[in-house]
Protein backbone atom coordinates (compact mmCIF):
# COMPACT_ATOMS: atom_id res chain seq x y z
CA UNK A 1 0.00 0.00 0.00
CA UNK A 2 1.64 3.66 -1.02
CA UNK A 3 1.86 6.02 1.79
CA UNK A 4 -0.79 8.10 1.01
CA UNK A 5 -3.66 5.71 1.75
CA UNK A 6 -1.86 4.29 4.35
CA UNK A 7 -1.32 7.69 6.14
CA UNK A 8 -5.15 8.38 5.49
CA UNK A 9 -6.28 5.13 6.67
CA UNK A 10 -4.32 5.74 9.92
CA UNK A 11 -5.48 8.98 10.01
CA UNK A 12 -8.89 8.70 9.65
CA UNK A 13 -9.64 4.93 10.89
CA UNK A 14 -12.52 5.54 13.69
CA UNK A 15 -12.72 3.70 17.34
CA UNK A 16 -10.35 3.84 19.58
CA UNK A 17 -8.33 6.64 20.44
CA UNK A 18 -5.01 5.74 21.69
CA UNK A 19 -3.97 10.00 21.17
CA UNK A 20 -2.09 9.63 24.66
CA UNK A 21 -2.04 6.01 25.19
CA UNK A 22 -4.43 6.79 27.83
CA UNK A 23 -7.37 5.33 28.77
CA UNK A 24 -8.92 8.60 29.07
CA UNK A 25 -8.44 9.33 25.17
CA UNK A 26 -9.99 5.78 24.92
CA UNK A 27 -12.65 5.17 22.91
CA UNK A 28 -16.26 5.45 22.97
CA UNK A 29 -16.39 2.63 20.44
CA UNK A 30 -14.32 -0.66 19.55
CA UNK A 31 -13.56 -0.66 16.58
CA UNK A 32 -14.89 -2.80 13.51
CA UNK A 33 -13.67 -5.83 11.60
CA UNK A 34 -13.10 -3.87 8.43
CA UNK A 35 -11.52 -0.68 10.75
CA UNK A 36 -9.08 -2.99 12.15
CA UNK A 37 -7.98 -4.89 8.81
CA UNK A 38 -7.53 -1.33 7.50
CA UNK A 39 -4.57 -0.74 9.28
CA UNK A 40 -1.80 -2.06 7.67
CA UNK A 41 1.07 -3.57 10.22
CA UNK A 42 4.05 -5.24 8.85
CA UNK A 43 4.14 -8.41 8.60
CA UNK A 44 7.48 -9.93 8.19
CA UNK A 45 9.19 -12.38 10.69
CA UNK A 46 12.63 -12.98 10.03
CA UNK A 47 16.24 -11.76 11.96
CA UNK A 48 17.36 -8.41 11.40
CA UNK A 49 21.27 -6.91 11.91
CA UNK A 50 21.87 -4.48 14.22
CA UNK A 51 24.72 -2.30 14.36
CA UNK A 52 23.24 0.21 16.38
CA UNK A 53 19.93 0.24 18.21
CA UNK A 54 19.38 3.88 17.46
CA UNK A 55 19.26 2.95 13.51
CA UNK A 56 16.18 0.61 14.19
CA UNK A 57 13.87 4.31 14.00
CA UNK A 58 14.10 5.40 10.53
CA UNK A 59 14.13 2.08 9.19
CA UNK A 60 10.96 0.68 11.36
CA UNK A 61 9.70 4.22 10.23
CA UNK A 62 9.43 3.01 6.65
CA UNK A 63 7.56 0.47 7.48
CA UNK A 64 4.82 1.49 9.96
CA UNK A 65 1.82 3.37 9.18
CA UNK A 66 1.86 7.39 9.59
CA UNK A 67 -0.48 7.67 12.96
CA UNK A 68 1.01 4.45 14.21
CA UNK A 69 4.73 5.00 13.92
CA UNK A 70 4.04 8.89 15.60
CA UNK A 71 2.25 7.35 18.92
CA UNK A 72 5.17 5.45 19.27
CA UNK A 73 7.85 7.67 18.25
CA UNK A 74 6.35 11.21 19.70
CA UNK A 75 5.88 12.41 23.48
CA UNK A 76 4.58 15.22 24.99
CA UNK A 77 4.44 19.01 24.44
CA UNK A 78 8.36 20.14 23.04
CA UNK A 79 9.51 16.70 23.68
CA UNK A 80 12.35 18.04 25.83
CA UNK A 81 12.12 14.88 28.89
CA UNK A 82 12.09 12.57 25.53
CA UNK A 83 15.44 14.20 24.68
CA UNK A 84 16.90 14.41 28.04
CA UNK A 85 16.44 10.83 28.64
CA UNK A 86 19.07 9.74 26.01
CA UNK A 87 21.09 12.85 26.61
CA UNK A 88 21.42 12.51 30.06
CA UNK A 89 23.11 9.02 29.63
CA UNK A 90 25.77 11.10 27.86
CA UNK A 91 26.70 13.41 30.70
CA UNK A 92 27.73 10.31 32.83
CA UNK A 93 31.34 8.77 32.46
CA UNK A 94 32.61 4.97 33.54
CA UNK A 95 35.87 4.79 34.88
CA UNK A 96 36.91 1.55 33.64
CA UNK A 97 39.40 -1.26 36.28
CA UNK A 98 41.95 -2.94 34.48
CA UNK A 99 44.02 -5.70 35.51
CA UNK A 100 41.73 -7.58 37.07
CA UNK A 101 42.50 -11.14 36.27
CA UNK A 102 39.30 -12.25 34.81
CA UNK A 103 37.43 -12.12 31.45
CA UNK A 104 33.88 -13.17 31.79
CA UNK A 105 30.50 -11.28 32.68
CA UNK A 106 27.95 -12.76 34.04
CA UNK A 107 24.75 -10.81 32.95
CA UNK A 108 22.20 -13.13 34.90
CA UNK A 109 20.55 -11.40 37.59
CA UNK A 110 16.91 -12.48 39.70
CA UNK A 111 14.06 -10.10 39.64
CA UNK A 112 11.61 -10.20 42.29
CA UNK A 113 12.44 -14.55 41.83
CA UNK A 114 12.79 -14.43 38.39
CA UNK A 115 15.99 -15.79 37.14
CA UNK A 116 16.95 -14.08 33.77
CA UNK A 117 19.84 -14.15 31.40
CA UNK A 118 20.10 -10.08 31.77
CA UNK A 119 19.14 -7.25 33.66
CA UNK A 120 17.22 -5.99 30.61
CA UNK A 121 13.43 -6.11 30.26
CA UNK A 122 10.40 -5.12 28.42
CA UNK A 123 8.86 -2.10 29.11
CA UNK A 124 5.05 -2.05 29.56
CA UNK A 125 3.35 -0.68 26.34
CA UNK A 126 -0.07 -0.14 24.53
CA UNK A 127 -1.09 -1.39 21.40
CA UNK A 128 2.09 -3.38 19.84
CA UNK A 129 -0.32 -4.21 17.17
CA UNK A 130 0.17 -1.28 15.94
CA UNK A 131 3.97 -2.41 15.54
CA UNK A 132 3.27 -5.57 13.87
CA UNK A 133 0.03 -7.79 12.89
CA UNK A 134 1.87 -10.39 15.82
CA UNK A 135 1.77 -7.89 18.17
CA UNK A 136 2.36 -8.37 21.55
CA UNK A 137 2.54 -12.31 21.27
CA UNK A 138 5.19 -11.57 18.74
CA UNK A 139 6.97 -9.52 21.37
CA UNK A 140 6.32 -11.93 24.01
CA UNK A 141 7.88 -14.68 22.10
CA UNK A 142 11.05 -12.69 21.01
CA UNK A 143 11.29 -11.51 24.70
CA UNK A 144 11.36 -14.83 26.01
CA UNK A 145 13.43 -16.65 23.11
CA UNK A 146 16.15 -13.98 24.63
CA UNK A 147 15.43 -15.30 28.27
CA UNK A 148 14.68 -11.62 29.26
CA UNK A 149 11.46 -10.56 31.36
CA UNK A 150 8.53 -9.17 29.65
CA UNK A 151 5.75 -6.78 31.01
CA UNK A 152 2.92 -6.87 29.44
CA UNK A 153 0.76 -3.39 29.25
CA UNK A 154 -3.49 -3.15 30.16
CA UNK A 155 -4.08 -1.83 26.88
CA UNK A 156 -2.18 -4.50 24.63
CA UNK A 157 -3.58 -5.67 21.14
CA UNK A 158 -4.10 -9.01 22.19
CA UNK A 159 -5.33 -10.63 25.45
CA UNK A 160 -3.12 -10.73 28.52
CA UNK A 161 -3.94 -14.60 28.23
CA UNK A 162 -2.54 -14.57 24.54
CA UNK A 163 0.46 -13.04 25.62
CA UNK A 164 0.87 -15.52 28.93
CA UNK A 165 0.90 -18.37 26.48
CA UNK A 166 3.72 -16.76 23.94
CA UNK A 167 6.61 -17.01 26.16
CA UNK A 168 7.64 -19.60 28.41
CA UNK A 169 9.79 -16.74 30.00
CA UNK A 170 8.73 -15.08 33.39
CA UNK A 171 6.25 -12.22 32.57
CA UNK A 172 4.67 -9.23 34.50
CA UNK A 173 0.88 -7.09 34.16
CA UNK A 174 0.60 -3.43 33.80
CA UNK A 175 -2.31 -2.35 35.07
CA UNK A 176 -4.32 0.96 34.28
CA UNK A 177 -6.47 0.95 37.51
CA UNK A 178 -10.27 0.91 36.60
CA UNK A 179 -12.32 2.56 39.31
CA UNK A 180 -15.11 -0.12 40.09
CA UNK A 181 -13.30 -2.27 42.05
CA UNK A 182 -15.10 -5.60 40.73
CA UNK A 183 -13.57 -4.65 37.17
CA UNK A 184 -10.34 -4.11 38.56
CA UNK A 185 -10.48 -7.14 40.45
CA UNK A 186 -11.32 -8.97 37.65
CA UNK A 187 -8.46 -7.87 35.61
CA UNK A 188 -6.07 -8.67 38.55
CA UNK A 189 -7.52 -12.28 38.98
CA UNK A 190 -6.98 -12.85 35.20
CA UNK A 191 -3.58 -11.76 35.54
CA UNK A 192 -2.64 -14.17 38.41
CA UNK A 193 -4.28 -16.79 36.92
CA UNK A 194 -2.45 -16.23 33.54
CA UNK A 195 1.05 -16.92 35.38
CA UNK A 196 2.35 -13.19 35.37
CA UNK A 197 4.60 -12.60 38.46
CA UNK A 198 4.26 -9.05 39.76
CA UNK A 199 1.88 -6.25 38.92
CA UNK A 200 3.04 -2.64 37.92
CA UNK A 201 0.85 -0.09 38.58
CA UNK A 202 1.54 3.16 36.60
CA UNK A 203 0.90 5.98 38.43
CA UNK A 204 1.69 9.32 36.07
CA UNK A 205 -1.41 9.42 34.33
CA UNK A 206 -3.60 11.31 36.12
CA UNK A 207 -4.71 13.09 32.86
CA UNK A 208 -4.39 12.61 29.17
CA UNK A 209 -1.07 14.71 27.73
CA UNK A 210 -0.27 17.18 25.13
CA UNK A 211 0.86 14.62 22.44
CA UNK A 212 1.04 17.08 19.31
CA UNK A 213 2.14 14.20 17.28
CA UNK A 214 -1.01 12.49 17.26
CA UNK A 215 -3.06 15.32 17.58
CA UNK A 216 -1.66 16.84 14.23
CA UNK A 217 -1.74 13.10 12.57
CA UNK A 218 -5.60 13.10 13.67
CA UNK A 219 -4.22 9.76 15.15
CA UNK A 220 -7.26 7.00 16.38
CA UNK A 221 -5.83 3.64 17.06
CA UNK A 222 -7.90 1.19 14.58
CA UNK A 223 -7.04 -1.46 16.79
CA UNK A 224 -9.15 -3.71 19.70
CA UNK A 225 -8.09 -3.76 23.57
CA UNK A 226 -7.54 -7.56 23.89
CA UNK A 227 -8.03 -7.15 27.33
CA UNK A 228 -11.23 -5.79 27.23
CA UNK A 229 -13.18 -7.11 24.48
CA UNK A 230 -17.32 -6.12 23.79
CA UNK A 231 -16.51 -3.10 26.38
CA UNK A 232 -17.34 -0.79 23.23
CA UNK A 233 -14.76 1.71 25.38
CA UNK A 234 -16.05 1.24 28.71
CA UNK A 235 -12.66 1.12 29.77
CA UNK A 236 -12.22 4.78 28.78
CA UNK A 237 -12.08 8.09 30.87
CA UNK A 238 -15.38 7.30 32.82
CA UNK A 239 -14.10 4.42 34.32
CA UNK A 240 -10.69 4.44 34.88
CA UNK A 241 -9.51 5.50 38.63
CA UNK A 242 -7.89 9.25 37.76
CA UNK A 243 -7.38 9.43 41.81
CA UNK A 244 -5.12 6.90 42.18
CA UNK A 245 -4.10 7.07 46.24
CA UNK A 246 -2.05 4.43 48.31
CA UNK A 247 -5.19 2.26 49.09
CA UNK A 248 -5.35 1.30 45.44
CA UNK A 249 -1.88 0.07 46.39
CA UNK A 250 -3.02 -2.01 49.07
CA UNK A 251 -6.23 -3.07 47.32
CA UNK A 252 -3.76 -4.95 44.49
CA UNK A 253 -1.22 -6.21 46.87
CA UNK A 254 -4.21 -7.74 48.89
CA UNK A 255 -6.15 -9.02 45.55
CA UNK A 256 -3.13 -10.64 44.37
CA UNK A 257 -0.94 -11.50 46.65
CA UNK A 258 1.59 -10.67 44.26
CA UNK A 259 4.61 -8.47 44.34
CA UNK A 260 3.12 -4.67 43.21
CA UNK A 261 6.13 -2.48 41.49
CA UNK A 262 5.14 1.46 41.31
CA UNK A 263 5.69 2.11 37.97
CA UNK A 264 6.68 6.34 37.31
CA UNK A 265 8.22 6.83 40.79
CA UNK A 266 10.67 10.29 40.02
CA UNK A 267 11.77 10.91 43.98
CA UNK A 268 13.16 9.78 46.62
CA UNK A 269 10.51 10.85 49.18
CA UNK A 270 7.79 8.78 46.94
CA UNK A 271 10.22 5.63 46.48
CA UNK A 272 10.28 5.48 50.48
CA UNK A 273 6.77 5.68 50.61
CA UNK A 274 6.12 3.42 48.30
CA UNK A 275 8.39 1.12 50.15
CA UNK A 276 6.94 1.57 53.37
CA UNK A 277 3.59 0.67 51.76
CA UNK A 278 4.92 -2.85 51.00
CA UNK A 279 5.80 -2.13 47.27
CA UNK A 280 8.67 -4.93 46.43
CA UNK A 281 9.86 -2.48 43.41
CA UNK A 282 9.44 0.88 41.87
CA UNK A 283 10.31 1.81 38.22
CA UNK A 284 11.84 4.60 38.10
CA UNK A 285 10.41 6.46 34.60
CA UNK A 286 8.57 9.48 33.51
CA UNK A 287 6.92 7.03 30.91
CA UNK A 288 8.90 7.94 27.76
CA UNK A 289 8.44 11.97 28.21
CA UNK A 290 5.24 10.61 27.04
CA UNK A 291 3.45 12.08 30.00
CA UNK A 292 4.58 15.57 31.88
CA UNK A 293 7.53 17.12 29.40
CA UNK A 294 10.40 19.21 31.59
CA UNK A 295 10.40 16.66 34.43
CA UNK A 296 14.32 15.33 34.73
CA UNK A 297 15.46 12.23 32.84
CA UNK A 298 14.97 9.29 34.60
CA UNK A 299 18.70 8.24 35.22
CA UNK A 300 19.69 11.93 36.78
CA UNK A 301 16.97 11.26 39.44
CA UNK A 302 18.27 7.39 39.95
CA UNK A 303 21.00 7.59 42.16
CA UNK A 304 19.21 9.76 45.12
CA UNK A 305 16.30 7.24 44.92
CA UNK A 306 18.52 4.29 45.05
CA UNK A 307 20.68 5.91 48.39
CA UNK A 308 16.61 6.42 49.71
CA UNK A 309 15.34 3.10 48.80
CA UNK A 310 18.88 1.18 50.31
CA UNK A 311 18.18 -1.94 48.87
CA UNK A 312 14.50 -2.62 50.45
CA UNK A 313 12.77 -2.61 46.64
CA UNK A 314 13.83 -3.45 43.53
CA UNK A 315 14.61 -0.74 41.11
CA UNK A 316 14.13 -0.67 37.60
CA UNK A 317 14.39 2.17 35.67
CA UNK A 318 13.45 3.27 32.14
CA UNK A 319 13.50 5.87 29.94
CA UNK A 320 16.24 6.39 26.92
CA UNK A 321 18.35 3.42 27.36
CA UNK A 322 19.87 2.44 23.67
CA UNK A 323 23.23 1.12 24.20
CA UNK A 324 24.90 -1.80 26.89
CA UNK A 325 27.14 1.27 28.18
CA UNK A 326 23.76 2.68 29.51
CA UNK A 327 22.14 -0.19 31.04
CA UNK A 328 25.83 -0.44 32.70
CA UNK A 329 25.80 3.21 33.88
CA UNK A 330 21.93 2.35 35.29
CA UNK A 331 22.93 -0.44 37.03
CA UNK A 332 26.46 1.33 38.72
CA UNK A 333 23.90 4.11 39.53
CA UNK A 334 21.62 1.72 41.49
CA UNK A 335 19.21 0.13 39.31
CA UNK A 336 18.43 -3.89 39.52
CA UNK A 337 17.12 -3.81 35.98
CA UNK A 338 16.21 -1.35 33.15
CA UNK A 339 13.58 -1.57 30.64
CA UNK A 340 12.92 -0.40 26.99
CA UNK A 341 10.43 0.54 25.25
CA UNK A 342 10.35 1.93 22.08
CA UNK A 343 13.34 -0.43 20.19
CA UNK A 344 11.22 -3.32 21.30
CA UNK A 345 8.61 -2.12 18.97
CA UNK A 346 11.16 -1.40 16.22
CA UNK A 347 12.41 -4.45 16.73
CA UNK A 348 8.97 -6.12 16.09
CA UNK A 349 7.91 -3.52 13.17
CA UNK A 350 11.01 -5.11 11.53
CA UNK A 351 11.13 -8.61 12.17
CA UNK A 352 8.41 -10.00 14.32
CA UNK A 353 9.90 -11.83 17.45
CA UNK A 354 13.09 -12.40 15.76
CA UNK A 355 13.23 -8.94 15.79
CA UNK A 356 12.84 -8.34 19.14
CA UNK A 357 15.03 -10.99 20.30
CA UNK A 358 17.54 -9.71 18.26
CA UNK A 359 17.15 -6.00 20.04
CA UNK A 360 17.83 -7.59 23.73
CA UNK A 361 20.61 -9.81 22.03
CA UNK A 362 22.03 -6.69 20.66
CA UNK A 363 21.70 -5.21 24.08
CA UNK A 364 22.68 -7.27 25.97
CA UNK A 365 25.71 -7.98 23.42
CA UNK A 366 27.06 -4.57 24.25
CA UNK A 367 26.43 -4.64 28.19
CA UNK A 368 28.99 -8.30 27.88
CA UNK A 369 31.51 -5.91 26.02
CA UNK A 370 31.10 -3.10 28.44
CA UNK A 371 31.49 -5.24 31.40
CA UNK A 372 34.59 -6.69 30.37
CA UNK A 373 35.77 -3.67 29.02
CA UNK A 374 34.76 -1.90 32.08
CA UNK A 375 36.10 -4.80 34.30
CA UNK A 376 32.55 -6.27 36.17
CA UNK A 377 32.44 -9.90 36.17
CA UNK A 378 28.67 -9.78 37.55
CA UNK A 379 25.67 -7.33 37.65
CA UNK A 380 26.42 -7.54 40.88
CA UNK A 381 29.35 -5.81 41.21
CA UNK A 382 28.36 -3.20 38.58
CA UNK A 383 28.95 -0.05 41.44
CA UNK A 384 29.42 3.31 41.87
CA UNK A 385 32.61 3.17 41.41
CA UNK A 386 32.61 2.53 37.86
CA UNK A 387 31.10 5.75 37.05
CA UNK A 388 31.25 9.28 37.55
CA UNK A 389 28.05 11.76 37.86
CA UNK A 390 28.31 15.60 36.65
CA UNK A 391 26.68 16.97 40.29
CA UNK A 392 25.23 19.97 37.69
CA UNK A 393 22.97 17.85 36.12
CA UNK A 394 22.47 15.51 38.94
CA UNK A 395 21.12 17.80 41.73
CA UNK A 396 18.08 17.72 44.16
CA UNK A 397 14.52 17.16 42.76
C1 LIG B 1 4.05 3.30 22.18
C2 LIG B 1 4.21 3.39 23.67
C3 LIG B 1 3.15 3.02 24.48
C4 LIG B 1 3.29 3.06 25.86
N1 LIG B 1 2.26 2.63 26.64
C5 LIG B 1 2.42 2.55 27.97
C6 LIG B 1 1.41 1.97 28.80
O1 LIG B 1 0.35 1.54 28.32
N2 LIG B 1 1.63 1.92 30.14
C7 LIG B 1 2.79 2.38 30.71
O2 LIG B 1 2.96 2.31 31.93
N3 LIG B 1 3.77 2.93 29.95
C8 LIG B 1 3.62 3.03 28.61
N4 LIG B 1 4.63 3.54 27.84
C9 LIG B 1 5.88 4.01 28.46
C10 LIG B 1 6.95 2.92 28.53
O3 LIG B 1 6.62 1.93 29.46
C11 LIG B 1 8.32 3.48 28.97
O4 LIG B 1 8.15 4.21 30.16
C12 LIG B 1 9.02 4.31 27.92
O5 LIG B 1 8.66 3.97 26.60
C13 LIG B 1 10.52 4.10 28.11
O6 LIG B 1 11.23 4.93 27.32
P1 LIG B 1 11.97 4.48 25.93
O7 LIG B 1 10.88 4.33 24.94
O8 LIG B 1 12.84 5.67 25.71
O9 LIG B 1 12.77 3.22 26.15
C14 LIG B 1 4.50 3.52 26.45
C15 LIG B 1 5.55 3.89 25.62
C16 LIG B 1 5.42 3.82 24.25
C17 LIG B 1 6.59 4.21 23.38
Amino acid sequence: MDRTRRDFLSATAAAVTLSTALPAALPTSQPTPAQSNAYAAPTEIKSIDIINLRELEPEAQKLIPAGGFGYISSAAGDEWTKRENEAAFKRITIVPRYLTGYQEADRSTNLLGSTVSMPIIVSAMAAHGLAHVTAEVGSAKGTGEAGALYTAGSLSTNTMEEIALASAGPKWFQIYLPADRAKAREILDRAKAAGYRAIILTIDTAVPSNRETDRRNRFRSPLPLGNFPGENGAYGAAVLKRDLDWDDVEFIEKTTGLPVLLKGVMSPELAVTAVQHGCRGIQVSNHGGRQLDDVAASITVLPRIADAVHGRALIVIDGGIRRGQDVFKALALGANAVAIGRPVLYGLALGGWMGVRRVFEHLDGELEMTMRLAGARTVGEISRRYVTTPPESFAAV
